[in-house]
């Protein structure tokens, strides 16, 4: 039975909920396994015992675009791959949070996959005060793989009602004093179905692109990286992204061994210059498969752009 959160979706057909590339037979299995193994969420607790395993970095950024004198900068918050559920204790979340909270940014930007293992009522109830406890001008938020495979039209209303936009493959220009700023949200590469049509996925982006093509500061948002094939030469400014975190179980120096995505192989995680686009690829916040991460620590971005 719904709770009282979830009758809000009576009649609600989801703005962006369509059909996806599903999981595989063996993925869909192996969910299914960790969600009942991973009951109560004592995978998060147990590797909370770990000195210094909630903690979240900070990647504080400058992009200087030489906008017009007299507008104020502006300060993107950047966060994404939370993954609520059984791999991501509450104390990373809050600290994850906690800093968007106090960045006081303009704009608050998600970078979706924001559940793990299903958008149950009390996570997506739980998405929704975190995400309502951050004030800014303006909250846009993109959906990632898990949250496609997962209930999207609860994530829909959930940061619907805690004030989101959500985007995809649609832009928007920010209102006064930074209406020099278009912003754009892209789908994810990764479960938007015609995998073998690139053309039309590259006209769906290209229809969001040419609504913010007048804008002298463009952003573009996309849960993967490889949404960098989308955008490049397009005239995007800066394109933040996440779904690779940082490769989870790196070696010393942040090396990943492994990352699903072709673009995240090249750029796993950091700020990276790319034919004139300013690539940034967070690590994210939260557990997916394990919970514990070897040498790619949780992060969230706050980016000024003057
Ligand atoms: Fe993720």
């Amino acid at each position: 039975m719904r709770g009282p959160f979830l009758s809000s979706l009576d009649g609600y057909a989801g703005c962006v909920s369509r059909q996806r590339r599903p999981y595989d037979v063996g993925h869909r299995r192996l969910e299914k396994a960790l969600a009942a193994l991973y009951v109560g969420g004592w995978p998060a607790k147990l590797w909370r015992l770990f000195p210094g395993s909630t903690q979240v970095r900070l990647e504080q950024h400058e992009l200087a675009l030489g906008r017009e004198a007299g507008r104020p900068s502006l300060r993107l918050a950047f966060g994404s791959d939370f993954h609520l559920g059984p791999t991501t204790h509450r104390a990373t979340l809050e600290r994850a949070f906690h800093l968007l909270r106090e960045a006081r940014p303009d704009v608050l930007l998600l970078g979706g996959d924001y559940v793990f293992l299903g958008a149950t009522q009390s996570r997506v109830k739980e998405l929704n005060d975190l995400v309502h406890s951050v004030r800014a001008d303006l909250k846009i938020a993109v959906l990632g793989n898990h949250d496609f495979w997962a209930r999207p039209a609860r994530l829909e209303v959930a940061l619907s009602a805690a004030g989101t936009v959500i985007l995809v493959n649609e832009a928007l220009r920010l209102p006064p004093p930074h209406d020099d700023v278009g912003i754009a949200g892209l789908d994810d590469p990764f479960t938007s179905l015609d995998q073998g049509d690139f053309e039309s996925r590259q006209h769906a982006v290209d229809e969001a692109l040419e609504k913010i093509s007048d804008a002298q500061v463009r952003i573009a948002v996309c849960h993967s990286p490889d949404g960098l094939l989308w955008v490049r030469g397009r005239g995007i400014h800066l394109l933040l992204c996440g779904h690779t975190h940082g490769g989870h179980i790196a070696l010393p120096g942040h090396r990943p061994i492994f990352v699903p995505s072709p673009m995240g192989k090249v750029y796993p995680w950091g700020r990276h210059e790319v034919d004139g686009t300013t690539l940034f690829v967070s690590r994210g916040v939260g557990g997916s498969l394990v919970p514990f991460r070897t040498w790619a620590p949780p992060d969230v971005a706050v980016f000024d752009v003057r």
